[in-house]
């Protein structure tokens, strides 16, 4: 049972802290206006990462059909922004987030919108105080697995993934869902090579991230994949913007986090934006329907 438990936590909160809690000083330096932390989705040449961004809430709160909805669950809510947006936009009744980083948690709370409730806690973890309308995660997912589990310890923990969120979806429920994905590089060669010891070794500790096919499998049976789509260019763009922001206010960012930390996210950005931009990487947005009758 235990070993069960532990295949189905990905990144501890100790390694998810490590990245997230560099500082909301420093975030806020070259995020958005929304310190959203995630592929945004682009319209034309002279788009702003703001509008992007918030283009990108929309979308998900439309495939999640949330706009209305009573109560709404966000996995992976980082600093808040579609649970806002949820509440003062769309209409929703009530908002629950959940992340494991605690200067997320510090900022989303200071919101005080008494419609939003941000909880320090794993999904894993997670017991809901009644049925959630809709569900959506994006840029979570990709924290689910680890390096050194099987491929099919992966799949078994997304397995749970899926299974929770059917659990707590009511009848008729969406799920949407954004994450990176392995692109066309063989997945066994992506373990040995150097930008991957790299990026989720020094960037995103304990993380592996899914392949497709993986996500297909643990669907089977929960979930309808109804929508799919691969913006790995916007996602390309997207850090592309981040790393320019990033340089431009360097020498504040390294007032706030340092030199070598500052040197790392400017690394990390620009190879992730020629990663997603040759294929290596994929980003996914994914719109599952609840199944009625799940099947084992
Ligand atoms: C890249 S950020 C994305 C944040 C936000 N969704 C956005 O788009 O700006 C990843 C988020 O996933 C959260 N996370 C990672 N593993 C998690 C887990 N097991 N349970 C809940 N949240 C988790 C992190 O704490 C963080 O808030």
């Amino acid at each position: 049972m235990q070993a069960v438990q532990e295949a189905i936590r990905g990144a501890s909160p100790e390694a998810i802290q490590r990245h997230y809690d560099v500082g909301n000083a420093f975030y806020r330096l070259w995020l958005d206006h929304s310190m959203s932390y995630s592929c945004a989705l682009w319209v034309g040449e002279a788009d702003s990462l703001e509008a992007a961004q918030m283009r990108k809430i929309d979308y998900h709160i439309a495939q999640a059909r949330a706009a209305g909805a009573a109560h709404v669950l966000d996995v992976g809510c980082g600093w808040g922004a579609v649970l806002k947006r949820l509440t003062t936009v769309h209409g929703a009744g009530r908002a629950v987030g959940l992340t494991l980083s605690r200067e997320q948690e510090e900022w989303a709370a200071a919101t005080a919108d008494p419609r939003i409730k941000v909880r320090r806690e794993s999904w894993v973890d997670h017991i809901p105080t009644a049925p959630y309308d809709a569900i959506i995660s994006i840029g979570a997912f990709e924290h689910f697995a680890r390096p050194e589990w099987t491929t099919e310890e992966q799949t078994l923990a997304y397995r749970r993934f899926f299974a929770r969120c059917h659990d707590w979806l009511r009848p008729g429920g969406w799920l949407s869902l954004q994450t990176i994905a392995y692109g066309s590089l063989d997945h066994e060669e992506t373990r040995t090579s150097a930008n991957r010891s790299f990026l989720l070794g020094e960037i995103f500790p304990e993380t592996e991230l899914p392949t497709l096919g993986a996500i297909v499998a643990a669907c089977d049976g929960l979930f309808e994949i109804v929508t799919l789509r691969n913006d790995r260019e916007a996602y390309a763009r997207t850090c592309h913007g981040w790393s320019k922001r990033l340089v431009a206010r360097r020498r504040e960012a390294v007032a706030v986090a340092g030199a070598e930390v500052v040197a790392r996210f400017i690394r990390y950005l620009k190879l992730s934006a020629i990663l997603f931009h040759q294929g290596h990487t994929n980003l996914l947005r994914i719109a599952f329907r609840r199944l009625k009758e799940p099947r084992p």
